[in-house]
């Protein structure tokens, strides 16, 4: 099987998502939720479905090497960002070249970079008066949403739209494409829907 480790610091329902996705899947395995927030909702979703979760502690995920060990232990072949916000320390992105990747709510380059997440980032779009938003996946390198992109989807902002619809619509795109474009990467496909 190829193993998947998915990390989430919020809500986790495109971890959920995912997890629903890969429930029943003959080749990928969700192994793994690691979450840096004792109370990620996406905890009990993992416990229904009997997945492991790891809680990681900020200085021995930046100062050691110790979670990449017991990763590769496990044999976790991708590591997923969904909605995951520290960011990932230098060796583990050397240890997981081209195997870590990440969504984000808004069409990269534009609206990326550090302290863009959640809704920063639609207010950042309504205020620009944008005409279009969407989800960018893309593989991760040491700055900020700056790797090689593997799939974009778009939707309209209304000018009337304020932030929280842009969410709500963006929300919509993950939900409806992160876990088949996921499929796609690690199985080796390289064209989807
Ligand atoms: C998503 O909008 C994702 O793009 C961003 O964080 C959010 C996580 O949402 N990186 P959820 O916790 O999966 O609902």
């Amino acid at each position: 099987m190829i193993k998947l480790a998915i990390f989430v610091s919020g809500t986790g329902t495109n971890a959920a998502k995912i997890i629903d996705y890969f429930s029943q899947h003959k080749l990928v395995l969700v192994d793994l939720i690691v979450v840096n927030k004792p109370n990620a909702g996406v905890l009990s979703v993992a416990k229904t479905h009997h997945i492991d979760t790891w809680l990681i502690e900020r200085s021995a995920f930046y100062e050691t090497d110790c979670y990449l060990n017991d990763l590769k232990t496990r044999g976790i072949d991708f590591l997923i960002l969904a909605g995951f916000l520290w960011k990932v320390p230098e060796y583990l992105v050397s240890a997981f070249p081209n195997k870590i990747v990440n969504i984000h709510p808004a069409l990269l380059p534009k609206f990326g970079g550090k302290g863009m997440y959640g809704m920063k980032v639609h207010e950042a779009v309504v205020d620009a008066g944008e005409k279009e938003t969407g989800i960018t996946i893309h593989y991760v390198n040491e700055q900020y949403d700056e790797g090689a992109i593997i799939f974009q989807s778009s939707c309209t902002v209304e000018p009337t739209d304020t932030p929280e619809i842009v969410a709500q619509k963006v929300h919509e795109l993950e939900h409806r494409h992160f876990a088949e474009v996921l499929e796609g990467i690690v199985i080796g496909r390289q064209s989807f829907s």
